[in-house]
């Protein structure tokens, strides 16, 4: 099935309307970090990956937008106050998605953006993105859709979207289903104040080879994939436990390894990825060397070169100090440090 016929399924008797003159919508949607991975896809069209995934939100960090039917009969995205050119790949992604549901050229948009993650640096952006986009597309339409609908559409968009509806831990579960109907984000019940994450950034430009290509590569070319389904199963049941019982070395160690697993698969594909900077690797020297002094800190890393620190909040003092850049999220109420 593709996207176009997906769309039309889900929409049903509102397919092909066109907005009211003058509507405005306004939404946020936060990013989100993956303690275990989503890593390859079973249909690379609808974004439906080969194994379910977990992430946390990140609340003080995503995506606002003010989205509205533009009269001057023009698409129109102002990112962070600048506009967005059309020769630009945010441009085409943003359109072809908004595409989906405008079969015909019938009406204009405006998008004002403002958005407090990094474009293109391994943050999730294009999450956090599609997320608050979706959401105003509801508002727009006014079609009314449950989070679970919309985790379905955001996820068309980019997959890790699917999981930045919700705020708090996110399961994204894989599902079976040839329509992908099944495969959303799922939010789980516990909170945990006391979780901290800390991004620690080395760089913001744009990365060498996009998640989308490098996870395409991965599934084509890595022997080592083979095993990364039973990896996820296993750090999956390891990750909820630890958040059931706020066991954190058990959730510190489990996201960890998780991570590692997912860039050795890159490694192994033919060409080989690497995100890594050398500030990378410093700091993952650093890390470990930390917590052979007795300070419980772990790291997880997405496609790119920044790393995101995992502790609680009492040791926040000590990582702080030896990471100044630090940028601590409170995960479990909105704000940083
Ligand atoms: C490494 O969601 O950006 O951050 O579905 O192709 O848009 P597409 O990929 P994307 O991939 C995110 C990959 C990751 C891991 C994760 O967030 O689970």
């Amino acid at each position: 099935m593709k996207k176009s016929e997906l769309v039309q399924q889900i929409l049903g008797s509102h397919f092909g309307k066109v907005p009211e003159n003058h509507r405005t919508a306004e939404a946020f949607a936060p990013s989100n970090i993956a303690l275990c991975k989503y890593w390859g896809k079973r249909d690379t069209d609808l974004n439906l990956p080969l194994t379910s995934s977990l992430s946390v939100a990140l609340p003080a960090f995503g995506s606002h937008i003010l989205l509205s039917v533009n009269s001057d009969k023009k698409d129109e995205i102002i990112l962070n106050d600048s506009p967005v050119q059309s020769d630009t790949q945010f441009y085409r992604r943003f359109i072809d998605y908004i595409n989906l549901f405008r079969p015909k050229l019938s009406w204009y948009f405006k998008a004002v953006i403002h958005s407090t993650v990094p474009v293109s640096a391994g943050l999730a952006s294009s999450a956090s993105g599609f997320a608050s986009l979706v959401l105003a597309l509801n508002q727009l339409f006014e079609w009314q859709f449950d989070r679970r609908q919309l985790s379905v559409l955001a996820r068309l968009g980019s997959g890790s979207a699917c999981r930045s509806l919700w705020d708090g831990f996110v399961e994204w579960q894989a599902g079976v289903r040839a329509d992908g109907m099944d495969s959303h984000g799922v939010p789980l019940e516990q909170i945990w104040p006391d979780l901290c994450l800390g991004l620690l950034i080395f760089s913001v430009d744009a990365k060498p080879i996009s998640s989308r290509e490098a996870m395409q590569r991965t599934v084509q070319t890595s022997r080592l994939y083979r095993d990364w389904p039973a990896q996820v199963s296993s750090d999956m049941e390891k990750i909820k436990k630890a958040i059931r019982e706020k066991n954190f070395l058990l959730l510190g160690e489990s996201a960890e390894a998780n991570a590692i697993a997912m860039h050795a698969t890159m490694a192994d594909a033919i060409p080989g990825i690497s995100y890594a900077l050398p500030e990378t690797k410093t700091s993952i020297q650093k890390i470990r060397q930390m917590r052979d002094e007795g300070i419980s800190v772990y790291f997880t890393q997405d496609a790119g070169p920044n790393l995101k620190l995992i502790f609680l909040r009492q040791d926040m003092p000590d990582i702080s100090r030896c990471f100044p850049g630090l940028q601590v999220v409170q995960l479990f109420s909105a704000g940083t440090f």
